[in-house]
Parts: structure tokens; C-alpha cells; sequence
């Protein structure tokens, strides 16, 4: 028997927060960012005012991050008027964490009563006809070709319906605001289709050119279980990915890890400009 989370986990951590949150004289937050691979600099930038940082481990009920290049901390603080969380580290089901694990602190942030998301992440370019190495993409949807789902098992009336719409939750206003910041910006901002693969292996070339006759632009390991959780709770998100290698089989040169993170470092500045003007006007 598959087995689901109950309500008492999710409530005891968003209790937890809420107590923390209020406790440092912060307001209700409205917003939360999920930070990937190498992302991760903005929310320990001087933008992020009346800073609390917060292990996950000291979060009842929270997951812990595994992965070495991942903080595994929730950074909340002021960004203008607005009280921001900042998930500086996620969790990957290859890491072995169930589905609905991956996506926990998405249906955490509903409870605290958040409505918009904006989740990141380090993928690879597939589309080579638009999308090179260091540029920043704006997801207009994705493809998820493994069965597992954050939302299988017995559905959380408190979080939505058994059955639910996957049409709006990359959000089309939200994608209008990133795309007038990043002109104001001067930064090129692609968009695509995100296609979601279970890893930790990296892809094979045959997967990539099916993942590309499909239809997708960018590969990687996240964000989907986010996505479904989010689109679940009727949240709103903005998606956006930062391109860190040429996926499998496009130039034939090894994948790495290495060069996934030293990308993302490269486009630390503006993808945080991009951010914090995205924070700011949402
Ligand atoms: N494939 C899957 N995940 C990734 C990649 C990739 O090429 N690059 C960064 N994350």
C-alpha cells in the first residue's frame, strides 16, 4: 500500500513557521521561492532584509537536503514590503524521497497562506536551435514522462481536488512580468518546455532526441513534483531555468555535475536581477 502524509505533518511544520515568522516581527508571507543548483547566492544577498535562517532540520516533519551543492535552509525575510521564503536547497526523488516529499514545501507555503511560487532550477539545453549554455528560460509548461505523481494516493481535500486543471499554474501574467523585467534588464529571457526526468542519471542521447521530437526544450530533475503541487493547491508559479549544459548528445563532451554548478554560478547576477525585479513588482 502506497502510503500518504497526513495533515498533522503539514500543519505541525507551517505552525512552526508561522510561529518563527511572526516571532521576528515579519508580515504574512505572500511569496516563496525555490532555489536550484547554484541559485541559491540572491537570498543571502543584501535584497533579503530582516533575514532569519532556518535548517530544515529544525522544521518538524521537514525533509533534509542530501545533496552536497544544496544548502538545505529556509531563508525568510523582508524583499521591499513583501516577506519572502526562500528555499535555498529542494528536495529530488532521486535523493529516494517519495513523490509527495519532493513537493512538501510547496503544500507547506499553502498553508501559510501563499498563493504565487516561483521555483528555479539548472536543466539542460535541448532545443539547440534557441537555448545555449548561460541563458535563463521562462517555463510555459512541462512534459512528465514517469508515472509516480507528488499527488497520488488518497487526495488532501485541504489541498484540492482529487482531479485538477494543469492549464494555469505556469502562470501567464506572472511570465508577462518576468518577460517586461528581464527587457528592462537588458537580459535575454527564452521560454520553453520543461521535460522532467526521475535522474540521477543524466539522460541518454536517444532519450534526449525523443524528449526533443516531443516537444521539450530543457531537461532536468525537479520542479515538476513543485509544479503539480502547486497547480494542486491553486497556487500560481513562474518557472524559470537556467541552462547549464548542452543536454546529452548534442556535442557528445561528458556531463558533469561540475559544470552544471560552475554554469549556474556564471548567471548568478542576472538571474538574481531578474528575480528581485520579478519580488518587487509581483
Ligand atoms: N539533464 C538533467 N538534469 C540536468 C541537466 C541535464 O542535462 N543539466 C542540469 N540538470
Amino acid at each position: 500500500m502506497y502510503t500518504t502524509p497526513t495533515m498533522e505533518l503539514y500543519e505541525a511544520s507551517a505552525a512552526y513557521l508561522r510561529e518563527r515568522i511572526t516571532g521576528a516581527g515579519l508580515g504574512d508571507p505572500a511569496l516563496a521561492v525555490i532555489l536550484g543548483s547554484g541559485l541559491g547566492a540572491y537570498a543571502a544577498s543584501d535584497a533579503v532584509v530582516d533575514r532569519m535562517v532556518i535548517p530544515y532540520r529544525e522544521i518538524p516533519n521537514f525533509p533534509t537536503s542530501t545533496v552536497s551543492y544544496q544548502k538545505g535552509e529556509l531563508v525568510i525575510g523582508r524583499v521591499g514590503e513583501k516577506t519572502v521564503l526562500f528555499f535555498n536547497g529542494r528536495f529530488h526523488y532521486y535523493e529516494g524521497w517519495e513523490m509527495w516529499q519532493t513537493a512538501y514545501p510547496v503544500n507547506v507555503c499553502h498553508l501559510l497562506g501563499i498563493s504565487k511560487m516561483i521555483i528555479t532550477n539548472a536543466a539542460g539545453g535541448i532545443n539547440t536551435d534557441t537555448l545555449e549554455p548561460g541563458d535563463l528560460v521562462l517555463l510555459t509548461d512541462h512534459i512528465k514522462l514517469c508515472a509516480d505523481s507528488p499527488v497520488r494516493g488518497r487526495n488532501e481535500a485541504a489541498f484540492g481536488e482529487r482531479f485538477f486543471d494543469m492549464q494555469a499554474v505556469y502562470d501567464k501574467d506572472m511570465r508577462a512580468l518576468a518577460h517586461a523585467c528581464a527587457k528592462e534588464q537588458g537580459t535575454t529571457l527564452k521560454e520553453g518546455v520543461y521535460a522532467y526526468m526521475a535522474g540521477p542519471q543524466f539522460e541518454t542521447p536517444a532519450e534526449i532526441r525523443m524528449l526533443r521530437l516531443v516537444g521539450a526544450d530543457v531537461v532536468g530533475m525537479s520542479t515538476v513534483p513543485e509544479m503539480i503541487a502547486a497547480a494542486h493547491c491553486g497556487m500560481h508559479a513562474l518557472g524559470i531555468s537556467c541552462v547549464t549544459n548542452f543536454a546529452a548528445g548534442v556535442t557528445g563532451a561528458p556531463m558533469t555535475e561540475e559544470e552544471v554548478l560552475e554554469t549556474s554560478a556564471k548567471a548568478t547576477a542576472k538571474f538574481s536581477a531578474l528575480i528581485d525585479a520579478v519580488i518587487r513588482r509581483l
